[in-house]
């Protein structure tokens, strides 16, 4: 058995053994970020529209034409992909919140730049420092870039790119609290820091196109990063919006059969891909949607409705990203239908809504299963749904909010949501495609996704939060499907309890 398949089984939480680990020591949390002290640095906080500003203090300077590859574009999108935007006070350190949300706020990823040629930075590589929101120069030269996209096997993107953002996890930050199922979590927090960074680019005038086709030993080596504790999940292909258009032939390749521990370790090494490229292996258009192979009956069709205007994440990205918290509390309240169709045609065909093309990996191989339990004019219950026409084909009719409070873990938000939105995947197919490396392209689709999901909610001024923590086999039993099927990931939406926003 592929270590991607023995890793979910072992990481499953089961009713019966939750609970078993031993306590937290909290004297051993890793430090959520690289301080970076000490070294030359490009600021990019004095460039940023906030007013006041809070990094310098400072109020906001009018700025023109600063669209496109520029500093200051660079500036805002890194900011509104990965930077500050809370702080809770508490006792010791106080707790830097994120543009994206990261399970536990443990905040496992860290971004790179590699720059070839952009506008007042040297050619070389940078640590995105978040405290400072600045770029900690860690190496000038100006063959880094290049070596990256080397590393990536050449992708056309990234050889076009003036810019590169290395995706990586320090896996401690994250294990450390999770233990060996952190691996799920490292993967959906870097996907949803993704999911910020498409939708924040065309704002800014970029356009970001993201791999995770490369060999991992030869990207870890270009940027130096330390083998084992840290691993690169990612890269970004960052250029001016109106840039030309290199479309890859992939984004997502498959690792060779390897033996290893289902662990973290394991399966991130197992799932690494080779210094020669591997071949493409069919393609996820040649599989028949679960809709037509399953034969559910049709139903609501939610595409279009509730568009008489703008899709609200569309018209101010920016805003939406920095204003987003995750929601800790609903209501028992309903969530309009016309919003829920909004939410979902931003985050499902994002392109027809005015959010422009956004990163994805291996993205056909992800189902979606929308659990409703308070919407008006859509009966409570179970249901697929076709991410093309948003329709949701009813699978079973119930009420779920007890089922879905159970297998969140028992967490209130669960059984609070209107919507439960579920992305599962046939993880043995996937592994015959993509070899162990699928663990991670559906890991960071279902995090793009979720925070596309996040985003639409807080536009709709509605609540949503990610669950990394649930109970796998029943989350499959209440949507009818083998428990051999993985849950990858759970979004919930909700009309919060109050005000969601911590500044
Ligand atoms: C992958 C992932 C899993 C999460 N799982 C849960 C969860 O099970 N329960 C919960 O209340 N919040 C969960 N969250 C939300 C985080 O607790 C939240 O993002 C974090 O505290 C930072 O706060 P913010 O999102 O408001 O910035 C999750 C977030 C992510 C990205």
């Amino acid at each position: 058995m592929s270590v991607a398949l023995r890793y979910h089984e072992a990481t499953k939480y089961r009713p019966e053994t939750i609970g078993e680990h031993p306590p937290l020591d909290w004297s051993r949390q890793p430090l959520p970020y690289k301080p970076y002290h000490g070294w030359r640095a490009v600021e990019l906080a004095p460039l940023l529209p906030l007013d006041p500003n809070p990094f310098t203090g400072e109020a906001a300077r009018p700025m023109e034409g600063w669209r496109g590859c520029t500093l200051a574009a660079l500036a805002r999108w890194l900011y509104a992909t990965y930077g500050i935007t809370g702080i809770i006070q508490q006792p010791g350190q106080p707790l830097y919140l994120r543009a994206a949300p990261s399970a536990g706020a443990l905040y496992p990823t860290e971004l790179y730049v590699a720059v070839r040629s952009w506008p007042e930075l040297p050619a070389g590589l940078y640590g995105f420092d978040p405290l400072r929101h600045r770029l900690a120069l860690l190496r000038e030269d100006p063959g880094c870039a290049d070596a990256v996209t080397a590393a990536a096997y050449g992708n056309a993107e990234l050889a076009a790119a003036p810019l590169i953002v290395i995706v990586a996890s320090v896996f401690e930050r994250s294990r450390w609290r999770y233990r060996e199922r952190a691996y799920r979590r490292v993967l959906l927090d870097a996907g949803h820091v993704i999911g910020n960074a498409g939708i924040a680019a065309a704002a800014c005038g970029l356009r970001v196109a993201a791999t995770a086709a490369f060999c991992d030993e030869q990207v870890e080596a270009a940027i130096g990063c330390p083998v084992g504790e840290e691993g690169v999940l990612a890269l970004l292909a960052v250029q001016a919006v109106d840039g030309g258009r290199q479309r890859p032939a992939w984004t997502a390749l498959p690792s060779p059969p390897r033996e290893g521990e289902p662990t973290l370790a394991g399966l991130h090494h197992a799932s690494a891909l080779p210094a020669e490229r591997p071949r493409l292996l069919g393609s996820d258009a040649d599989e028949l949607p679960l809709a037509d192979s399953h034969g559910w009956a049709s139903g609501p069709r939610l595409l279009g409705e509730g568009s008489s205007g703008p899709n609200p994440l569309a018209l101010d990205p920016l805003r939406t990203i920095i204003r987003r918290r995750s929601c800790r509390r609903f209501v028992r309240a309903s969530l309009a239908r016309d919003a829920l169709a909004r939410i979902l045609a931003a985050t499902y065909v994002p392109e027809r809504v005015g959010c422009d093309e956004q990163p994805a990996f291996a993205r056909q191989s992800l189902a979606t299963f929308i659990v409703v339990a308070d919407v008006p004019g859509v009966s409570p219950g179970v249901y697929y749904l076709c991410p093309a026409t948003l329709e949701l084909r009813p699978v079973a009719r119930r009420e779920p909010r007890e089922q879905v409070r159970f297998l969140c873990l028992g967490q209130d938000l669960g059984g609070d949501a209107a919507v439960t939105v579920f992305h599962t995947a046939d993880l043995q197919r996937c592994v015959h495609r993509y070899g162990d490396r699928a663990y991670r392209y559906l890991h960071l689709d279902a995090g793009i996704l979720g925070q596309r999901l996040n985003l639409a909610a807080v536009a709709e001024d509605a609540g949503a939060s990610g669950i990394g923590g649930f109970f796998d086999d029943q989350a499959a039993d209440l949507l009818g499907i083998p428990r051999s099927q993985a849950i990858v990931y759970i979004t919930v939406l909700g009309v919060p309890a109050g005000s969601t926003i911590v500044i």
